[in-house]
């Protein structure tokens, strides 16, 4: 074996140990990232009844397409919270290229470091053992009327206000 060959191997492997962290990070953390698609986003908003008087915070907000879709189409204002670098970049191009600077912005942090005082509307599409926590938190921090939509994964202890079990979101009004 060649010089060459002996670091291209050592190369590729660093990749792969780099990706698997990469995804292994924000797992430990919460979920991995896995995009709700587009026309649940749409079903999540409506059935929430999003409007131009909410605050919306996505807890772990991958590529910003719930919180551009619901400043965008919605008139809400919204704040994604993401501690994965690469999909805050892709989210910051999208909300520039919808030109929705002023009224979505994207934080990179732990989503359990991050108040939710202010918020009127939190999405979220997180995992069932992590919901248990974040569970808590909301508990804690929301005030009275706060309506959650949680994607695929209830909350724990708390009784849904509304589900639509053919799109798997489950809303609750604190
Ligand atoms: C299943 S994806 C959902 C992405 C987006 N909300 C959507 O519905 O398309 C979960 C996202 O949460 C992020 N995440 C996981 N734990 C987090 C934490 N503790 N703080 C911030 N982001 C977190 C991941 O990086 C990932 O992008």
């Amino acid at each position: 074996m060649t010089l060459e060959e002996v670091f291209l191997i050592l190369a590729i492997e660093l990749c792969v140990i780099v990706f698997v962290v990469w995804i292994a990070w924000s797992g430990i953390l919460g979920a991995p990232w896995l995009p709700t698609p587009k026309s649940k986003v749409r079903a999540m908003l409506e059935f929430a009844k999003v409007n131009a008087n909410d605050k919306l915070y996505d807890l772990g907000s991958g590529d910003g397409r719930i919180i551009v879709m619901a400043a965008k189409e919605f008139g809400a204002n919204s704040i994604g919270i993401e501690v994965d670098p690469l999909r805050l970049f892709w989210s910051r191009l999208a909300i520039r290229r919808n030109k929705l600077g002023e009224k979505v912005k994207v934080i990179r942090a732990n989503f359990f470091k991050v108040s939710l005082e202010d918020a009127t509307v939190v999405t979220l599409y997180q995992g069932h053992e992590i919901n248990k926590k974040i569970r808590a938190k909301l508990d804690k921090e929301l005030k009275s009327g706060t309506r959650v939509v949680s994607y695929r994964f209830i909350l724990d202890g708390w009784t849904p206000t509304k589900m639509n079990k053919d799109n798997s979101i489950y809303l609750y009004i604190v």
